[in-house]
């Protein structure tokens, strides 16, 4: 029995449907619509789901040869994310489950992030350290088993995404500034330009990344020739990159876990998969990258966690809840038998 997910939680509208072994996804990317604005508008966002989710839900049914009334329930980002986008999606979600007569499950988002590996490599086995790095989060989460996460680092200002987008948008890189800095960051030269590793030379696994950024805008020449441009986006990724890569191992160590995932935007990044396979090589720990559309926002991730929690779905009437900010270690553990 498959449940369908809905994900409207930032600029993706995305529908999916999994059956613990089957895929049927849709997606609608934002970016032409917030292009001209640098950056994601919360109210625009909201708006151009209403329009869109209907659509990608038949694709995703006709595709699947289901009807609605044949699904096991209807699950929805829950949060944290924008709450108008977040509103929209719950309150579709709702709409359908009350017509389908169908349960209705709501899903935190960065759950959804942090089991997505598990779609792409069903064999996975826990305990296991996640890194999961994303435009608004950047977190080390030591998992245990589904819905048992300890939190033991994470940034103490910008996340790692939003460091690439900051950083791409002072390098005048159209918005979103992440795979673009790192289209840029391949022509650019390495030891051209030496930035910081912050926090490496203090003891935890929390991060910082705003300094960095003020770092790349110190040492940005007022009118930068194209290939400065590219040299000062390559050395803002390996410092990225080692940064986060060094915190990984240093959590490895700490907790004497020998599996590392990664999880989020961030990592569809080419560098950070280079640099930690690396590392996985040498020192003898199981890596795993789930392919990049897993780790950028999607709604396979919100089926597959609607589907590991569907006997914790409530009646659709209950109404379409939403928290802007859901923290991970507020979760627990599914309440039926897990990976059924
Ligand atoms: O997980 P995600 O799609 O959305 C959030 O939940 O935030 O992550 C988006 C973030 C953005 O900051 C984007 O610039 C970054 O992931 N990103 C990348 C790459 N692809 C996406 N950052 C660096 N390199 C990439 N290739
Ligand atoms: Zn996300």
């Amino acid at each position: 029995m498959a449940v369908l997910g809905i994900e409207t939680s930032c600029d993706e509208t995305a529908v999916a449907l999994w059956d613990g072994r089957r895929l049927v996804q849709r997606l609608h990317s934002q970016i032409a619509l917030h292009a001209a604005y640098g950056g994601v508008v919360p109210e625009l966002a909201a708006r151009d789901h209403v329009g869109r989710l209907n659509a990608l839900t038949h694709a995703v049914l006709d595709e699947a040869g289901l009807s609605g009334a044949e699904l096991q329930a209807v699950a929805y980002t829950a949060g944290p994310g924008l709450v108008g986008a977040l509103l929209v999606g719950a309150a579709f979600a709702a709409g359908l489950a009350a017509g389908w007569r169908l349960p209705l499950v709501a899903v935190n988002h960065l759950e959804g992030h942090l089991l997505a590996p598990w779609l792409e490599r069903p064999a996975l086995e826990l305990p296991l350290l996640a890194l999961l790095v994303s435009g608004g989060h950047t977190l080390l989460v030591q998992v245990e088993a589904v819905g048992v996460y300890r939190l033991l680092g994470q940034t103490l200002d910008d996340a790692a995404g939003e460091a690439f987008d900051k950083t791409a948008k002072l390098l005048g890189l159209p918005y979103p500034g992440g795979p673009h800095l790192a289209r840029l960051a391949e022509r650019g030269r390495s030891g051209v330009f030496r930035l910081p590793r912050p926090m490496l030379d203090r003891p935890g696994l929390d991060f910082s990344f705003s300094g960095l950024k003020t770092a790349v805008a110190t040492v940005l020449p007022p009118q930068p020739d194209p290939q400065a441009r590219a040299d000062l986006a390559r050395a803002f990724e390996e410092a990225a990159v080692e940064t986060l890569g060094r915190k990984c191992l240093r959590a490895l160590k700490a907790t004497a876990t020998r599996r590392l995932v990664v999880a989020g935007g961030v990592g569809a990044n080419q560098r950070l998969r280079q640099w930690l396979e690396g590392a996985a090589a040498e020192r003898g720990f199981e890596l795993h990258f789930p392919t990049p559309p897993l780790c950028t926002d999607n709604a396979a991730m919100i089926a597959h966690v609607g589907w590991l929690r569907r006997a914790e779905a409530m009646p659709a009437a209950r109404g379409a809840a939403v928290r802007a900010r859901w923290p991970l270690t507020e979760l627990a553990p599914p309440t039926a038998a897990i990976r059924a």
